[in-house]
């Protein structure tokens, strides 16, 4: 049976789900995709760490290592930032291998140019986890939009602010403390300042737009927000008036083709449909022609539930070539 070569950029929280799925379903993959795969290369910054047992002879601080191990062919990537992500991502994809990221900060930014590259290489690019965690709405966005046309876009994207705004108001937590659960629990990301401003979830929308709508508004027309202005007074005003505060990124295509963007807090009744969407849930509502509203809502972070996703493009990619169908 061949033997498929893969790479892992980061070894945090989802580097590490990587690794755990990639073993725990390691038979089942052997078995839909006919095809084994190892874990050759793992990049880190510190390789002295040993983060999970029996890894520590696979980590490297040096891509150029990963980039010439002999018939690598997939390049997960759960790093942090801009660089070197894109770049090592460009490097991987001129090497021929498939890439997978969770890293929507570089993506938002670079992701159309790396889905082009990856085209000229004859490649895939599988980008699930950079948007709503293990909801799969980049998934489902790619099987609709061979028909219909989404008009807008509007969702809670950002499972770290929605736990703190859950927490402060059902548990009536501090904000400081709630954050802190959420970095414990690996929601948040290695700066949270990209959580609670609202940056992150502005990433997510605009990795959304390009799919939807093949551009993006300009970053600078776009207003953000986040929840580090919403004092625990103000939650708490709201919860007695029956409402609750939901952080919102919305975009949409006008009829004069422009495109609109915004993210920030939003208060919502009992009867707006993301009243219920509590915790760590992401909640994504695609407007478009035919179909009408579609709505899906799950885990918006974590280390499994991203993981998982990044793992699904991999078998996706794969079973191409084992003759699945396949949309990436
Ligand atoms: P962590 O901070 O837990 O892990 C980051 C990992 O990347 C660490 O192992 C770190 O190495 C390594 N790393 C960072 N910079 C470099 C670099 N320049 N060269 C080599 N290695 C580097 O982050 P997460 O796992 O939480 O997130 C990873 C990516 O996934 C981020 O882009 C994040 O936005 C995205 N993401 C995270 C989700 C989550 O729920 N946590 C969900 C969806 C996406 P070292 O260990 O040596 O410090
Ligand atoms: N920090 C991000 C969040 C991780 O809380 O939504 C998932 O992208």
């Amino acid at each position: 049976m061949a033997t498929i070569k893969a790479a892992i950029l980061g070894f945090g929280t989802v580097g590490q789900g990587i690794y755990h799925i990639l073993n725990e379903k390691r038979e089942e993959l052997k078995n839909k995709l006919g095809l084994e795969l190892e874990v050759a290369k793992i990049l880190v910054t510190d390789t002295s760490r040993e983060r999970v047992p029996g890894t520590q002879h696979l980590m490297t601080d040096n891509m150029a290592e990963i980039l010439e191990e002999d018939g690598l062919q997939v390049v997960f990537e759960a790093i942090v930032n801009e660089e070197p992500a894109y770049t090592y991502l460009k490097q991987a994809i001129e090497n021929k291998c498939h890439v997978i990221t969770a890293n929507k900060v570089m993506f938002a930014k670079h992701g159309l140019k790396l889905q082009a590259l990856a085209k000229e290489y004859g490649v895939f690019v599988g980008y699930e986890a950079t948007t709503a965690g293990g909801v799969p709405v980049i998934k489902t966005m790619k099987n609709i939009l061979l028909v219909n046309d989404v008009s807008r876009i509007q969702g809670i994207l950002n499972g770290t602010s929605n736990y703190i705004l859950t927490k402060m108001r059902a548990e009536g937590w501090a904000f400081e403390d709630a954050l802190k659960e959420a970095q414990r629990l690996g929601y948040a990301e290695a700066d949270p300042y990209n959580d609670v401003s609202g940056q992150d979830a502005f990433k997510k929308i605009m990795i959304l737009s390009a799919l939807a709508f093949g551009e993006q508004p300009d970053w600078d027309d776009v207003e953000v927000i986040g929840i580090d202005r919403i004092s625990a007074e103000q939650v708490k005003l709201a919860t007695e008036k029956g409402m609750r505060y939901r952080h919102v990124a919305e975009v949409e295509k006008r009829e004069d083709g422009t495109i609109f963007a915004k993210v920030g807090p939003m208060l919502v009744d009992a009867e707006h449909p993301l009243y219920p969407v509590d915790d760590v849930n992401n909640a994504v509502a695609l407007e478009t022609n035919y179909i009408g509203t579609l709505s899906l809502v799950g885990p918006g972070a974590g280390m499994y539930p991203t993981a998982s996703v990044m793992v699904e493009d991999y078998a996706e990619i794969i079973g191409k070539r084992a003759g699945f169908v396949v949309r990436i």
